[in-house]
């Protein structure tokens, strides 16, 4: 439900990394988050290996989660090879698992895409050299796009863009410098900063920093697990 103000408590958490040994469970954290927020962003590596039955047991957990849901895929829910089964499963569950689409939550558009690695600024790796180079560029220019075509389906005054990969360096400070640039890529902040985007939130850079913003100042919020926040909990809440 909407405030008298017309704003939503989004709330945004990351790196869940899932086991199938079941050692973490995030039934209480749902709860919890569905008494506090009006949404829930997941920024992906809801799993830790990509495998269908992780997915199964945060499915299991998402029963206690009684607010919409938004998530996108993180790099670990690829590893196993069956990160179209983890869609399947976490959709079937009723959260909305975006990649490269956008979904209208209460009045906001939600966009959602992986995103990829290749750098910051003007140490981005550019497209030369060897053909592994090059699809590497071409995999991160790939995913810019989707979040691109995305966007533009936007329909409401205001969009929230989830990722998993990291669109400014600032975001992952406190990781080592030598990984910054397998934890994002400026592609991403450059298309966010060609639409109007309220906040946008990421995971994946554990170790990295709360809160940054775009070149043209739209704020970002790596909201990884791991990382304090306002909240002293996981989970970021923002209004939106
Ligand atoms: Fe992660
Ligand atoms: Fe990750």
């Amino acid at each position: 439900m909407s405030k008298s103000n017309g704003k939503l408590n989004v709330a945004a958490v990351a790196d869940l990394h899932v086991k199938e040994d079941a050692s973490v469970s995030y039934k209480d954290l749902f709860a919890e988050v569905s008494s506090v927020a009006d949404v829930l962003v997941i920024a992906g590596d809801l799993t830790d290996r990509g495998k269908p039955y992780e997915a199964e047991l945060l499915a299991a957990d998402l029963k206690h989660c009684l607010i919409p849901v938004a998530a996108v895929l993180g790099n670990h829910d690829y590893e196993s090879g069956h990160a179209g089964e983890v869609m399947r499963i976490l959709s079937e569950a009723g959260a909305h698992i975006l990649d490269g689409q956008n979904v209208e939550i209460e009045g906001i558009g939600f966009v959602g895409a992986k995103g990829f690695a290749g750098g910051f600024g003007r140490h981005m790796l550019s497209s030369f050299g060897e053909p592994a180079i090059k699809a590497m560029v071409a995999e991160s220019v790939d995913e810019a796009m989707r979040l691109e075509n995305a966007l533009r389906k936007v329909r409401t005054d205001r969009a929230v863009v989830v990722l998993h990969y990291a669109p400014i360096a600032d975001t992952v400070q406190g990781e080592p410098p030598e990984i910054y640039p397998f934890l994002g890529s400026s592609r991403l902040s450059e298309t966010i900063d060609r639409f109007k985007v309220t906040a946008v939130f990421h995971g994946h850079a554990h170790n990295g920093t709360y809160k940054g913003t775009t070149p043209a100042g739209t704020p970002v919020f790596n909201v990884a697990a791991h990382i304090e926040k306002p909240t002293g909990r996981p989970y970021a809440v923002i209004e939106v």
